[in-house]
């Protein structure tokens, strides 16, 4: 089968066959065309922000600025000259009047990171910037209108720290008009072969180095692996293997020693495997073993190179990236 096409809206890639997160997609290209405030949740490394920017690029505002700023790396008085901006002498080292991150985005999208780090008195400022739709820069007297989609992100569970009375509920609902709920990648390991392939392109374009065949054995490895980085370290993992490799092929060699320790024991038993598992196994030693020259594995494995290369080809697991 060969894979489907990334999705492509201006640059924003969102590699997935999964039936739940295509269902997401389509969620978040509807709402896309609206103005509502959505949250986006999700364990670190699920791709909130690419979410995010998904939505951004489906949206009508997909020309005006979309700005991320991340709420919890941020003291609580930095974060509010940052996004409300402030007026000269506002505080001792405001040598001059600075624009805040709502009026830079304005027309735009504004991706409130890790919302849930927020204090109780950027919480208190953030509602009334929502439900007034204006901003007022620190020092000011004066407010400014805004015309800002607010996305919301975070890897907690918003409605727990509501509960737990860390997180103003008049504020979680106004920006839980819908959520949109990342699975972690171990829920959706299905995709674990696109996005290595994906990755794989990405990084050796990066590297200048070309690597462009996964053996079975490495691609075995990396859709049992339980990923609690998600994404993300999927993505190193990749980048360290085109790193390490030393020919056009990664093979489980280059892959970190946990990867195999953590995948190992999630199949049944090695010698409970399929015939097409068998086989397919068989001919990325055989490659491997030659070098990736098809010609002389075709001869070792005894069939000709065209049904070498249909084998390849339909083999999900090991598909030359054209
Ligand atoms: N489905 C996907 N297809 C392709 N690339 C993806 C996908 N999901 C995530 N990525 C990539 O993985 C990396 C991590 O994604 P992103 O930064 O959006 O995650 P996050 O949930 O915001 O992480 P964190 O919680 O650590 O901030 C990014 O480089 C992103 O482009
Ligand atoms: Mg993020």
């Amino acid at each position: 089968m060969t894979p489907p096409a990334p999705t492509l809206s201006n640059n924003v890639h969102i590699v997935t066959q999964d039936p739940i997160m295509l269902q997401l997609l389509a969620t978040a290209e509807r709402i896309a065309k609206t103005s509502i405030t959505v949250v986006v949740t999700g364990q670190s490394g699920t791709g909130k922000e690419l979410l995010a920017r998904y939505v951004h690029h489906h949206s009508e505002r997909r020309k005006s600025p979309f700005i991320a700023v991340n709420c919890g790396a941020l003291h609580e008085d930095l974060l509010a000259s940052e996004l409300f901006g402030h007026e000269k002498g506002a505080f001792t080292g405001a040598n001059k009047a600075k624009q805040g991150l709502f009026q830079s985005a304005n027309g735009g999208t504004l991706l409130l990171d890790e919302v849930g780090e927020m204090s109780e008195q950027m919480q208190i400022k953030l509602l009334r910037v929502i439900q007034e739709r204006e901003v007022q820069p620190v020092g000011s007297t004066k407010t400014i209108p805004i015309d800002v989609r607010i996305i919301a992100a975070t890897h907690r569970d918003l409605q727990a720290q509501v509960k737990a009375k860390q997180f103003r509920q008049d504020l979680y609902y106004r920006l839980n008009v819908i959520e949109l709920n990342l699975p972690p990648l171990n829920q959706r390991l299905g995709d674990a072969p696109l996005l290595a392939q994906y990755f794989l392109k990405q990084h050796t374009q990066q590297m200048q180095h070309t690597v462009d065949l996964i053996t079975p054995k490495a691609m075995s490895a990396l859709t049992r692996y339980q990923y609690p980085g998600n994404i993300r370290e999927l993505s190193n993992i990749i980048e360290r293997g085109v790193a390490l490799s030393t020919s056009n092929t990664l093979t489980e060699h280059t892959l970190p020693d946990h990867i195999h320790q953590h995948s190992a024991g999630k199949q049944p038993s090695a010698q409970l495997q399929t015939l097409a598992e068998r086989e397919q196994e068989y001919i990325g030693f055989v490659l491997e073993k030659c070098n990736n020259n098809k010609k002389k594995a075709a001869e070792i494995l005894g069939i000709d190179r065209v049904s070498l290369w249909r084998k390849l080809k339909t083999d999900n697991y090991l598909t030359r990236i054209k």
